[in-house]
């Protein structure tokens, strides 16, 4: 088996301005880039400028390029924030704008909200398993009236520190369980 460190992508879920998804998607980061285990980075939907689907020709470079992000990563962290019960719109149009590019990768979800986003992390999960992504049980929910100042400086409880490297723990062994599978489907296609 390859000793390749697999390449982990934060993906963070929103868009808006003032939006507080970096200050969590670093906060993750910093807790992974410690582990020393695989390659993580965060992964902007904003920095692919993607238009609503089916609005234009498609030929827009961001999508193209947002495939090709997404093609080189083994497993996702999902910064997931809830917006009227369920994941954002961008980060719902981000994930239509790719279908293979998904396929038989692992993925964690770390959300937040007035119930630490739980509500769009269960429908986050419904999305998953449809783009064929193994979504992890073990899931950190940051509270936007316990983990936030003014609900919009992050200052997350230490109480969540296990549950991140647990999640951490389980993305990577199903990301590599699953490239394992990926790379068994490329030599009998
Ligand atoms: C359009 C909209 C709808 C929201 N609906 C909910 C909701 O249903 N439940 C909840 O807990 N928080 C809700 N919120 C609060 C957001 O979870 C909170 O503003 C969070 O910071 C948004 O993430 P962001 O700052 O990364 O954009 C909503 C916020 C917006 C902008």
């Amino acid at each position: 088996m390859s000793e390749e460190k697999l390449n982990i992508g934060i993906i963070l879920g929103s868009t808006r301005e003032g939006r507080v998804s970096p200050q969590v998607g670093e906060w993750v980061k910093g807790i992974a880039d410690e582990r020393n285990d695989a390659n993580y980075e965060i992964v902007d939907i904003t920095d692919y400028e993607l238009p609503f689907l089916g609005t234009t020709d498609g030929t827009e470079p961001g999508i193209a390029a947002w495939n090709e992000k997404l093609a080189s990563l083994d497993g996702f962290v999902f910064i997931v924030q809830e917006y009227n019960h369920s994941l954002s719109g961008a980060l719902k149009n981000a994930i239509d704008f790719a279908r293979e590019a998904w396929f038989d990768k692992a993925a964690g979800i770390v959300s937040y909200g007035s119930t630490g986003g739980a509500r769009a992390a269960e429908h986050l999960r419904g999305i998953l398993g449809e783009l064929k992504v193994a979504d992890v049980r073990t899931h950190p929910t940051l509270s936007l009236f316990t983990d936030f100042e003014s609900f919009t400086e992050f200052k997350p409880q230490e109480l969540h520190l296990e549950n991140v490297h647990t999640m951490l723990d389980e993305v990577l062994a199903w990301s590599g369980a699953l490239k394992t599978l990926r790379q068994k489907e490329a030599v009998t296609v």
